[in-house]
């Protein structure tokens, strides 16, 4: 029974081949980061306000200049497609059945066109920039087609970490699938079906190019080739010029940063390390937060992500200045472990945890913990 995020881990580990488990699960060299990013919530502790009249509760949050029923998106990550069938559509209409959002990732299986096509709700896209800047403006006409309002640029994966677990289990020199590797899906089979179901995978931003080979493996790792391993501040000055929707800096974990992305005109920053994945040793997100939070007061909003697994996790963010949560992991769990069910048994558990966190703090809303902010809570 999946009644939170760990079960769904579990429940994903069983069902998932290892080595795409491992790669959702871990994160760069000792995985420091990835564990403070959890360890780190605990620092904080949530203020028990009593005797108000906390009997309804509105988890309304306003965050990228729209009004969402609850405090929370889902976030990119990649391949979705290759831990459920479908599941970027899954995904997308669970959240969409929610009324929230999800990010699409560049290393997407279904195409923004494809999953337009078979979702009615929002959608934002996150660009990895691109050294090749024909694939580059492509990416940006496919959101532009599609609808989408807010672009998030990835800016901590330059150049990718390592990952420990994906050495060991060959992930990263992955570009076809050899006689071992099918024996190990075999021994899912319930995932292996699911997937044989489902089709060929493939990149779908890039899918109709053939110089990305054919595909999901050799197309992704042609695509990742091709990031602009020398981005620079200059780059986002030039995406702003050709991006007319709102824009939006993914991976901001210094105040000096976000500060100099307040200057680049961007709408809105993530405080992410890309959940422990990029650079071991740095800051959790929840310790970066409350710095970047005083640096820039109201003048540029502030999203969160990173070890998001509690409702109290996401109060918590709110509390020290984000405007709103991305899911990660977390509801990748739930889609591995049961597909668009499962990310929505991972949103309404979340929701519920957040609505009663706010309750037993006193609290009627979203908007009075925003109010209440860092006197919401106490450190440890
Ligand atoms: C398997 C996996 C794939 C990811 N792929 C992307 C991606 O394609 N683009 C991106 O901007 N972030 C990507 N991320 C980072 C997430 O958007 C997010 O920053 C991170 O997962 C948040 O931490 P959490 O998983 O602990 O909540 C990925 C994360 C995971 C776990």
């Amino acid at each position: 029974m999946i009644v939170n995020v760990e079960d769904a881990r579990r429940a994903a580990r069983r069902r998932l081949p290892r080595i795409f488990f491992d790669y959702v699960d871990g994160g760069a060299f000792a995985e420091e980061t990835l564990a403070a990013n959890r360890a780190d919530f605990a620092r904080w502790t949530l203020v028990q306000r009593v005797l108000n009249d906390v009997s309804t509760r509105d988890l309304t949050t306003r965050f990228l200049g729209t009004d969402h029923p609850l405090p929370f998106m889902l976030g990119p990550v990649g391949f979705l497609g290759l831990y459920a069938g479908h599941g970027e559509v899954a995904a997308a209409k669970a959240a969409h059945a929610a009324g929230i959002g999800l990010c699409l990732s560049t290393f997407s299986i279904a195409s923004l066109g494809q999953l337009r096509q078979e979702t009615s709700g929002p959608l934002a896209f996150q660009l990895y920039v691109m050294s090749d800047r024909a694939i580059g403006d492509e990416l940006l006409e496919q959101a532009r087609a599609a609808g989408v309002e807010t672009l998030f640029v990835t800016v901590d994966t330059a150049i990718t970490s390592v990952r420990e677990r994906d050495v060991r289990n060959g992930f990263r020199s992955l570009t076809r699938i050899t006689p071992a590797l099918a024996l190990k899906f075999a021994m899912r089979p319930l995932w292996s079906l699911d997937m044989l179901r489902a089709g060929r995978p493939e990149v779908g931003a890039i899918a109709h190019r053939p110089e990305f080979g054919r595909g999901v493996l050799e197309q992704a790792s042609h695509l990742s080739r091709r990031i602009d391993t020398r981005l620079s501040w200059k780059d986002i000055d030039d995406l702003r010029a050709r991006w007319g929707g709102r824009l939006v800096l993914k991976g901001i974990l210094a105040r000096e940063d976000a500060l100099t992305a307040r200057a680049a005109g961007v709408d809105a920053i993530v405080v992410s390390n890309h959940g422990g994945r990029q650079l071991d040793g740095a800051a959790s997100t929840i310790a970066a937060l409350p710095d970047i939070a005083e640096a820039l007061g109201d003048s540029l909003e502030i999203l969160f992500d990173g070890g998001i697994r509690r409702g109290a996790d996401i109060v918590k963010a709110l509390a020290l200045g984000a405007s709103g949560v991305l899911l990660g992991r977390a509801y990748v769990y739930g889609l591995a472990a049961a597909g668009e069910a499962g990310v929505a048994r991972i949103i309404a558990h979340l929701s519920e945890e957040v609505s009663l966190t706010l309750g037993l703090m006193g609290l009627s809303s979203i908007d009075e913990l925003k109010r209440r902010g860092r006197a919401a809570l106490r450190p440890r």
